[in-house]
């Protein structure tokens, strides 16, 4: 029943994204199993410093952070948790601070939410571990409002960069709709850079990055019957400083026909279309602070590494 809904999800992104004037195709769906796993690739990639950045924040920082939120019960809930490591540096503090923890890790790969429970339980056999695999907007869903615990919610590693800033906006609204008042939120923001630096995290020497993308059309093979020869397309990506965004694209290296048979449907590219994939925002301190205001939260404090590549901007409700 789920598999079905998402897989129509998946039809319907794919073919109003195909269809649309500019081309584009759903970035959430990079992350099936394969996709997720090339995502951890990423994340130890030389060129790729954010999650490393993130790292190194919250564990010298994460006492500060945990000693924060002084409260008995926590809800710790992670949207797009992916892997926990950087997680377990918070759980840590909590725990020692003799803080009752939930942990409640979000995310839409299975195969992610398995993987952080092996990373983190063996480190805390205590710890409730809740998962729930889901998208962000269902997830909000069911973070209740009547629940005694304070949450304490978690949207680390950049991934608020994937949205633009309507998403944002809504993601955030949306947010503090589900949340009460002495709550909080921790988000991860990618800083803007030099552009040369942004350029290489997203375009890797190992071409890691370019197959993460490229997984996609692998994906519409796999689960949409497409018929897309991966190796006549080509990954593409830059910095646009005019929306302070890393865009990424999937190139068409000829022209071509590619039938997608649960869409019952024929696809023209022609040589060297562009398809948009995804988009990797970059903020300034001033950007989040509007934001975060924008939505009804107030910044308790910003917590960034020495060189300001990275910020965990912790917010109230
Ligand atoms: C998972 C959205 C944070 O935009 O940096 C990494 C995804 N894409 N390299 C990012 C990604 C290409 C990543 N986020």
């Amino acid at each position: 029943m789920i598999e079905n809904n998402l897989k129509h999800e998946f039809l319907e992104a794919v073919v109003s994204g195909l269809n649309a004037e500019t081309r584009s195709l759903p970035t959430r769906f990079i992350y099936d199993d394969t996709g997720s796993r090339l995502f951890e690739k990423i994340m130890a990639l030389p060129e790729y410093y954010l999650s490393r950045t993130e790292y190194q924040i919250l564990k010298s920082q994460g006492k500060n952070i945990s000693s924060i939120a002084i409260n008995r019960q926590i809800n710790l809930v992670e949207l797009g948790a992916g892997n926990g490591i950087k997680t377990a540096l918070l759980l840590e503090h909590f725990i020692k601070q003799d803080i009752d923890i939930i942990y409640t890790p979000i995310d839409i790969s299975q195969a992610a939410l398995d993987s952080l429970i092996k990373h983190i339980q063996p480190g805390f056999p205590d710890l409730k571990i809740n998962p729930m695999c889901s998208d962000y907007f269902q997830a909000m869903e069911i973070l209740k409002q009547e629940e005694s615990r304070t949450r304490f919610v978690l949207f680390l590693g950049s991934n608020i960069g994937n949205m633009n800033m309507d998403n944002a906006h809504l993601f955030f609204n949306t947010l503090h709709n589900r949340l009460i008042p002495g709550d909080f939120v921790l988000v991860g923001f990618d800083m803007i850079k030099d552009y040369k630096m942004l350029n290489r995290a997203y375009y890797d020497s190992q071409g890691v990055t370019a197959a993460f993308n490229l997984n996609l059309l692998t994906r519409i093979n796999k689960e949409l019957g497409g018929h897309f020869n991966v190796d006549l397309f080509r990954f593409y990506s830059y910095f646009n400083p005019l929306i302070s965004a890393i865009e990424s694209f999937i190139v068409s290296l000829e022209e071509q026909d590619v039938a997608i048979d649960a869409a019952d449907t024929i696809f023209h590219f022609n040589k060297w279309e562009a398809i948009h994939t995804e988009y990797s925002f970059k903020y300034s301190l001033k950007s989040i602070e509007l934001l975060a205001e924008d939505c009804g939260f107030s910044v308790s404090r910003h917590f960034h590494d020495e060189n300001g590549w990275f910020t965990d901007s912790l917010w109230k409700v």
